[in-house]
């Protein structure tokens, strides 16, 4: 099928477009009349949206632990379309398993991948929306990146990673007229739990019943999760094109309840605990100019 061109199509250049979300959001934007760099790690995944869309999709090998493939994407992609609007930081997987039952071995990949990956592609293409003074990042997080839950010590504290690069970014970026975005998305019917996901080979059984669950949920709830990747897509390219983009987009009510439910714990420990956090500076006069050179630092980015 080839399509007319909008003269108004973004760039978009989005890693992971094998499967789940990423493939979702190139087949989506594709159709929509977007310019699409899907990336993969295997080309041959993806290549039939090359043969369908010829004017508008690009096909690139992209791994994200392999700066080569990255810097050879972006070229790709400004020789073809000479932008990039959206970048898509999508690629990731999870580990499920207990802190002490993954080694090092089975954690490490998932921080290469998870956060240097995307750190490493983030990088790679700052200068060019330095150059361009607009665009967006789009930073696929997780609720998981929120929030800590048993037997997801790595993956949560890979995506807890996530957001805290991407709302230093945010803060660095916006004066640049490039906004970061990051998704928060509870359970979605993609490969997660699939063919992506790992476990720990080592079980501990006194952790049965904490991250034993998770294994167990992980093993048995694979194509039953409530979330729709559908229409998670359509929610984050409508976020990424509404006048004013959320920093946090969460998706799917498990993840919207969770998150409601932790700024309750956490507006109740901040108010239990006022009197000793405030008494843990020095006496009034001493931290006040410190304060104020700290606020300055906040306001700059919006942060
Ligand atoms: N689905 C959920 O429930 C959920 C919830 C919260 C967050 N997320 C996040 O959403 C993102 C997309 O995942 P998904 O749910 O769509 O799962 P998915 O269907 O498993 O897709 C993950 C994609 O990441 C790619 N990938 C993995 N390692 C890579 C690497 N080194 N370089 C390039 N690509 C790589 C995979 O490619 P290969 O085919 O080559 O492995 C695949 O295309 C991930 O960051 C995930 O953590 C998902």
């Amino acid at each position: 099928m080839t399509q007319s061109i909008s003269t108004n199509a973004k760039v978009w250049l989005i890693t992971g477009t094998s499967s789940g979300f990423g493939r979702e959001l190139a087949e989506q934007l594709l159709g929509a009349g977007e310019k699409v760099v899907a990336t993969a790690r295997k080309t041959e995944t993806i290549a039939d949206l090359a043969e369908t869309h010829p004017d508008t999709a690009l096909v690139v090998a992209l791994d994200v632990t392999k700066e080569e493939t990255i810097e050879a994407a972006l070229k790709a992609a400004l020789d073809k379309f000479g932008r990039v609007d959206v970048l898509v930081n999508n690629a990731g997987y999870g580990l499920a398993g207990a802190v002490e039952e993954a080694t090092e071995a089975e954690f490490m990949p998932v921080f290469e991948t998870n956060v240097f990956g995307l750190i490493r592609t983030t990088r790679a293409f700052l200068p060019q929306f330095r150059k361009q003074k607009s665009g967006s990042i789009v930073n696929l997080s997780s609720i998981g990146g929120l929030i800590g839950s048993p037997g997801w010590g790595y993956y949560n504290a890979s995506k807890f990673a996530v957001n805290g690069f991407s709302e230093a970014l945010a803060a660095e970026m916006a004066l640049l007229g490039v906004h970061v975005m990051i998704v928060e998305p509870g359970p979605f019917r993609t490969e997660f739990l699939g063919s992506s996901g790992k476990e720990a080979e080592e079980r501990i059984a006194d952790y049965d019943e904490t991250a034993g669950k998770t294994r167990q949920y992980f093993q048995e709830q694979s194509g039953k999760q409530p979330g729709d990747p559908v229409k998670a897509v359509k929610a984050i390219i409508d976020a990424v094109n509404a006048a004013e983009p959320p920093k946090h987009l969460v998706l799917g009510k498990l993840a919207f309840d969770r998150m409601q439910a932790r700024l309750e714990v956490w507006k109740k420990d901040l108010a239990a605990w006022e009197t000793t956090s405030l008494g843990a500076d020095f006496d009034k006069a001493d931290a006040a100019a410190g304060q104020a050179a700290y606020a300055d630092t906040r306001q700059a980015g919006k942060a």
